[in-house]
């Protein structure tokens, strides 16, 4: 029906990019791009109406996003038609706008198209034989100034390339090399970078992309001194173990994955750098805390365990209460002793849980007078739970009788 809508207005009607890329690499992907060939924000009004949808425009890029009744969206673009920007020596051939638009993307496996006008409709597009580096597993750009024009495509070459167990092509490599010997990445803002990186840490393995950062010289954008040493990687790999185990048992549970291993990436790192990387990246500072302080405060709380344990629950509970969740998984990630690990996941799994019924009127019934006293007593009954002293709710009554 989006094919219907786009001929009614005469516009031509693809969905192109990653969920067509996607549909031939058998993996989900629920964003759906539309390219109008017209009118995109015309077309978006029009197809929203007639779906009962919501619609969101953006006049200066003439995009929109439709957002139907159930949460779902479709992204609508127009096609670009902005040849005047292309650097001189590309070659000037004519193209339909949709080619055009393909055409300024960043790799090859990236500019499938399906027609979507109801005539044509379902008709696969593939102008630069996207089908065949799909085939040969290859991550190849269009032309040789893509990264020219677009730096931060070197660091989306790497995730596509490890997302998919492709490699990047020879060409491309070469031109990656040529485009870090020019510093191409001095023009990128920290944000831009930061960015990128934050993308690839979100990807379900991390570690090889590190690897691949350090082949191509990139980490050096993040700090001069990081190199994927034999613990750095071997933190990361320690990171998704215990981000499995998490996912494993507390499916439902969000949480940042970048924001883990970029603690470790950052570990070898005192306070003062941490804090400046942090402020090129033009990190929210509500992150910031995360790295900058948090994080040191996790190490010593390894120091101190390390040093203490055995202890009874209560005390592990009110040691690792104050960390957020990121931060005790970066705990356990980098953590070489076992009793330490374990004492954290039997925080996760169980003391967390631990809460007393029992409130202030329960001990104003029982004749307790008011103030700082409760307090304390509300304290030890919950240490007392957590120490597996009193179970139940007449248990914790009698308790603090
Ligand atoms: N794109 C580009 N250059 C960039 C970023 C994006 O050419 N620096 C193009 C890509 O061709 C991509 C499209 O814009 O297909 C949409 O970008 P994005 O949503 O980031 O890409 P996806 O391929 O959908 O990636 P992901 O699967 O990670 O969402």
């Amino acid at each position: 029906s989006a094919g219907q809508v786009a001929d009614q207005l005469g516009f031509g009607a693809y969905a192109v990019g990653g969920f067509v890329r996607d549909l031939f690499l058998y993996r989900v992907n629920e964003d759906i791009d539309i390219v109008i060939e017209g009118n995109g924000i015309e077309f978006a009004k029009t197809y929203a109406r007639l779906k009962k949808a919501r619609i969101h425009t953006y006049e200066k890029f003439g995009t929109a996003v439709v957002i139907f009744p159930d949460g779902f969206k479709i992204d609508i673009a127009t096609a670009r038609m902005e040849y005047y920007r292309f650097p001189a020596d590309l070659p000037n051939v004519e193209m339909s706008s949709i080619k055009l638009d393909l055409f300024r993307r960043d790799f090859t496996i990236n500019t499938l198209a399906v027609q979507l006008n109801a005539v044509k409709f379902g008709i696969l597009i593939d102008f630069f034989a996207a089908q065949k580096d799909l085939k040969e597993k290859v991550i190849r750009i269009l032309h040789n100034l893509s990264f020219v024009e677009d730096p931060t495509r070197i660091f989306r070459a790497i995730r596509f390339e490890q997302r998919f167990g492709f490699s990047i092509g020879k060409l491309t490599a070469g031109l990656i090399k040529n485009a870090v010997k020019m510093d191409l990445f001095n023009k990128l803002s920290g944000r831009r970078i930061f960015n990128e990186l934050r993308q690839i840490l979100e990807e379900a393995d991390p570690t090889p992309a590190v690897q691949r950062m350090h082949d191509f010289d990139l980490l050096k954008y993040i700090h001069p001194e990081l190199k994927p040493s034999a613990k750095l990687l071997s933190n990361f790999q320690a990171v998704k173990k215990v981000l499995d185990w998490h996912d494993l048992l507390f499916l439902d549970e969000e949480y940042l994955q970048w924001a883990v291993y970029l603690m470790v990436m950052l570990r070898q790192f005192k306070p003062d750098t941490t804090r400046a990387i942090c402020e090129r990246f033009e990190m929210a500072s509500r992150y910031q805390v995360i790295f900058c302080e948090e994080r040191y405060r996790g190490d010593q709380c390894l120091f101190w365990l390390r040093r203490n344990l055995p202890i009874e629950n209560s005390k592990i509970y009110r040691e690792l209460s104050e960390f957020r969740v990121e931060v005790l998984l970066y705990m356990m990630a980098v953590t070489r002793n076992e009793a330490v690990r374990k004492a954290i996941s039997n925080y996760f799994t169980q003391l967390r849980q631990v809460a007393i019924s029992i409130r202030g009127k329960d001990l104003q019934r029982i004749g307790v007078k008011p103030g700082p006293v409760y307090r304390e007593i509300l304290d030890a009954a919950l240490n007392a739970k957590l120490n597996g002293r009193i179970k139940t709710r007449s248990d914790e009554l009698n308790f603090v009788r």
